[in-house]
């Protein structure tokens, strides 16, 4: 099911508000967003009729953090196909980089019913024809389809290969759970490189990610320690050789 609204505050508020109405898998797009949400707060910007927002509703996960993966596919699959760019990757857990420049974001959020995951509401926003000046007032190196590639796309188009995508995903998923993770862990391209891990309380630390664990997490080594990354950003860093 893919519903397209013409404006709504932001479609992760939209399904949450309204998860037991919509059937498991159901997709929920908006050609504008008046108050698009990021990660750790953060405002979602997205160019009117330009780009890409939308928000799945998820009933049937084993663990929260499998919605990023399965969305995180679906998308990184289409963005290939559209852009004929092979060298697409996530930077953990589940933007998509081009490069040193951000394409599409998720963010994925639990619904909880008497204490318990009763499902995942995950949204993401795709760069498509945002040009230089839209993609320069988001304040960190952007980058979309249209800079990519030098053509613009049909959004509507675009959602209905994305939402069929997202249906393939889930339904592997369903099937072959361990696949899926498998391939969303191999698309984790930086894995081995210094990265920079920033915290929500603005500490940084310089380590190398050595790999994801279970539960998602991002497990980095540094100086004989390891430390496992739940929540925050990273910045990739040249490797020490580089700099
Ligand atoms: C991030 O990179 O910080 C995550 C961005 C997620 C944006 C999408 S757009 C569709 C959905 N609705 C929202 O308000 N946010 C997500």
């Amino acid at each position: 099911m893919l519903i397209v609204l013409d404006q709504v505050d932001s479609t992760n508020t939209f399904l949450k508000d309204r998860f037991d109405e919509f059937p498991d898998g159901a997709v929920v797009a908006a050609l504008e967003q008046t108050a698009g949400r990021g990660r750790l707060n953060r405002p979602w910007f997205q160019q009117k009729n330009n780009d890409i927002a939308l928000s799945v509703a998820f009933k049937n996960l084993e663990c929260g953090f499998h919605a990023g993966a399965i969305v995180g596919l679906a998308a990184l699959e289409v963005a290939r196909e559209a852009t004929a760019k092979k060298d697409l990757f996530f930077k953990w857990p589940n933007d998509i980089y081009a490069g040193e420049k951000k394409l599409a974001g998720i963010l994925s959020e639990g619904i909880l019913r008497q204490g318990k995951l009763a499902g995942v509401v995950c949204g993401i926003g795709i760069n498509v024809n945002s040009d230089e000046n839209a993609l320069f007032s988001v304040g960190q190196p952007a980058t979309s389809f249209f800079a990519l590639c030098g053509r613009k796309f049909e959004i509507k188009n675009l959602l209905e290969r994305l939402e069929k995508s997202i249906g393939r995903h889930y339904i592997k998923y369903e099937r072959e759970r361990a696949q899926i993770l498998r391939e969303w862990r191999q698309q984790n391209r930086l894995v081995g490189q210094v990265v920079e891990l920033r915290f929500p309380d603005g500490k940084r630390l310089e380590a190398r990610f050595s790999g994801i664990d279970d539960d998602g997490n991002l497990i980095a080594s540094h100086g004989g320690e390891t430390t496992v990354f739940r929540c925050g950003d990273i910045k990739i860093l040249p490797s020490l050789k580089d700099r």
